[in-house]
């Protein structure tokens, strides 16, 4: 990490007068400070305010939440059991289509999405978006999918995903997406931990270069998978007729004909085949002959909305449940707060709706604040490095929100590819996903923003459905690398990790934790409650654990310095090292395996596999390109090592601990550095993984 600096960035203190730059909400720190006591002091009252001032309640609610919020020590229950407006009820795609339908903004964009090709853009009026969510609703009951039922949906960043997202939460099914480039055994763990009947996808993913077909990763996933009884395709191919969902047909064996295949069958592009109890749809068709109005399902508050699935520090993926009242008033308040947003803005968050931040902040949030919302199929690095500036000249963005990697990415093309272009519409610039470093922030602040935009650095996680830390566009005085101050009601606690105790004065590191509850805070993990309580509330008690460290400075700003268990965070990702190295074990050529995560530029974090090979493997050719080949399979490309190294012996601890201590630093090539080697098993290992490392050190 870069020292931190300690000036503050005063530039927004001249422009909070700008009417143009103000906030519309909040007029300076004091007011800050006023409402943010009021969110510690009075959580009740403040959250019931929020909540009924936010969301439209078909009932409401009789309790802000199980935890009292007026009781200023309160703090998270042992088990993690939390529960927010019981007794409410509402419907989440309501919300977000319906209200601003029946209050006159129906012609209104909603949705702007533009696809891999440069200008190629559709747009979707919250009008247009409340017939197709009804539609895919409406083809959900038909294919009776009950309130609470797990939906799973494996698809592109088109405008149909949201739909689905959008139709599950009205008729109450719990969406599940499984971002479109993982495996496909990563695809049939969730379809399978969920036991979902219905899997939503489409034939093709378009991303830069790479058109990926996904019909044969969905094959092979279905055919583990014999609970799925509807698959659903998309075309997002200009093919007419998708070839491999026929070739699924031929390879699992085909049993009957219904007769939807025989209506279908001779459609262009209909992929309709039955086989066991398993029928394919197409997309269109299936929702297109559906009615455009569905009635919502009233659901409680504490009804589960989504399921995301993210890495832990196990082999095994975590499926984080989030629920409906708590989550969607989180979703709303921060991003009414954190992005500053006005009626007339275009908002562009350039994040994949697999992941959290696409949930919270390509959908929810500003669907709910009636914001159009923008979302990009394609890379910003796709046809050149302008892509994201010609979007944001195009389509006049003037909140622009994406991750470190990608400002990294594009920081090495230089100046001259932003400065061809018109960026004057952006007010606020978000960033999230790892720490930003000073130099980073400031090209972004510079280059992108030439000075005038607040740098909106936000901290946060699957797990805590919101932005936890970030400072308040207009009013929070930035400080290059920080993500700086809490957000209303979030009470942040540095513990020191060897007393278990928190530390309280300033200019110290901990462990990164939150005292109080939350609104959206994650209710549970998929199948495993004690898992839950297990990973977050029992390493500190009565705190939410983050999982990741802090520096608090004197000024009270808050510097996240990265994970502290074994997940890893590369160009943005989360994966998990233990599940690197069970993927890499399962291939059955090695007797031990470590994985470990080494500084990158642009990625933030490389991976980095060490291999033992087993008798009679050592010399095989290619072992290390078919290792890398088996993690994409049985994982995603994203987690490929950039690195593998095939070695004699790890270093282990006469216990039998592998020393990953070691370990990175050899990868780092810090081979004079290595510290205290004397716990160490065999010493002479080290020599031997240091020799290798230094032959193949650069290459794959
Ligand atoms: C982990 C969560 C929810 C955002 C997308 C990632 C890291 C996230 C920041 C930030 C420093 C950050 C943390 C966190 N992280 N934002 N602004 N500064 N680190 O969600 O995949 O659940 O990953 O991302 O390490 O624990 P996720």
């Amino acid at each position: 990490m870069e020292a931190p600096c300690s000036n503050l960035l005063h530039i927004q203190d001249s422009v909070t007068h700008d009417p143009v730059h103000a906030h519309p909400l909040l007029q300076d720190m004091d007011s800050y400070r006023k409402m943010y006591n009021e969110s510690i002091k009075d959580g009740n009252a403040f959250w019931k305010r929020m909540a009924e001032e936010l969301l439209t309640w078909f009932r409401p609610f009789e309790r802000v939440c199980n935890v009292d919020l007026s009781d200023e020590d309160c703090a998270i229950p042992e088990d993690g059991c939390v529960s927010w407006f019981e007794g409410g009820r509402l419907n989440a795609c309501y919300n977000a289509v319906d209200r601003h339908v029946i209050n006159g903004r129906g012609k209104k964009v909603a949705l702007l999405h533009e696809a891999n090709e440069v200008g190629v853009c559709r747009k979707v009026t919250f009008e247009t978006l409340l017939k197709c969510v009804s539609q895919v609703a409406n083809a959900l009951l038909s294919m009776s999918v009950r309130k609470g039922e797990v939906v799973t949906i494996y698809m592109p960043m088109i405008p149909e995903t949201v739909y689905c997202m959008l139709g599950c939460a009205r008729i109450g099914a719990v969406a599940n997406l499984v971002f479109s480039g993982f495996s496909s055994s990563a695809l049939a763990t969730r379809l399978q931990s969920t036991r979902s009947r219905v899997l939503l996808t489409a034939d093709r993913l378009n991303r830069g270069n790479r058109l990926v077909e996904l019909m044969p990763v969905v094959k092979d996933a279905l055919l583990v998978c014999p609970h799925v009884e509807y698959c659903v395709v998309y075309q997002n191919s200009d093919q007419s007729v998708p070839r491999d969902g026929l070739e699924i047909a031929d390879q699992l064996t085909c049993q009957s004909h219904s007769s939807a295949l025989s209506d279908l069958s001779n459609s262009m592009a209909g992929i309709v085949q039955n086989f066991h109890h398993l029928i394919f749809y197409d997309f269109t068709e299936w929702m297109g002959k559906e009615r455009m109005y569905c009635p919502c399902e009233w659901m409680d508050s504490e009804d589960p909305l989504f399921v995301l699935y993210t890495s832990g520090s196990t082999g095994k993926p975590k499926g984080m449940i989030h629920t409906t009242g708590g989550y969607l008033v989180y979703a709303s308040l921060t991003h009414k707060y954190l992005f500053k947003v006005r009626e007339d803005d275009v908002y562009a968050c350039m994040t994949d709706l697999g992941w959290i931040t696409g949930h919270t902040y390509v959908v929810w949030g500003p669907l709910l604040n009636g914001t159009t919302t923008c979302m990009f199929e394609s890379t910003p690095l796709y046809p050149n490095p302008c892509r994201y500036w010609d979007f944001v000249q195009r389509y006049k963005v003037n909140i622009f929100y994406t991750a470190p990697t990608a400002i990294r990415a594009l920081m090495k093309y230089g100046e001259s590819e932003v400065s061809k272009y018109d960026l004057s519409t952006l007010r606020v610039l978000g960033t999230v996903g790892e720490p930003i470093s000073p130099s980073a922030w400031e090209w972004y602040y510079r280059v992108v923003g030439k000075g005038k935009c607040s740098i909106v650095d936000s901290y946060w996680m699957t797990e805590s459905g919101g932005i936890l830390l970030a400072p308040i566009p207009g009013v929070t005085p930035m400080k290059p690398g920080s993500c700086c101050l809490p957000f209303f009601g979030i009470k942040p606690a540095l513990i020191d990790p060897n007393t278990g105790d928190e530390l309280t004065s300033k200019g110290i590191k901990g462990v990164m934790c939150v005292s109080k509850p939350w609104p959206s805070m994650a209710r549970g993990m998929h199948g495993d409650y004690k898992r839950f309580v297990c990973t977050y509330f029992e390493p500190y008690r009565r705190h939410f654990f983050t999982g990741d460290g802090a520096y608090l400075d004197k000024d009270g700003y808050f510097w996240i310095t990265g994970r502290l268990d074994d997940v890893i965070n590369v160009s943005g990702h989360r994966l998990s090292t233990a599940e690197i190295e069970a993927s890499l074990a399962s291939h059955g050529t090695c007797t031990d395996v470590a994985v470990i995560g080494i500084p990158h530029d642009i990625k933030g974090q490389s991976i980095c596999a060490f291999c033992v090979p087993k008798r009679g493997y050592e010399f095989q050719e290619n072992l290390t390109f078919e290792l890398c080949q088996h993690v994409r399979r049985t994982i995603a490309s994203m987690a490929m090592p950039d690195k593998l190294y095939l070695v004699p012996a790890l270093p282990k601890t006469r216990s039998g601990k592998v020393m990953r201590r070691l370990l990175r630093k050899i990868a780092a090539f810090e081979f004079d550095s290595l510290g205290d080697i004397s716990t160490l098993a065999e010493a002479e290992v080290i020599d031997q993984i240091i020799s290798v490392v230094r032959r193949q050190g650069g290459h794959k």
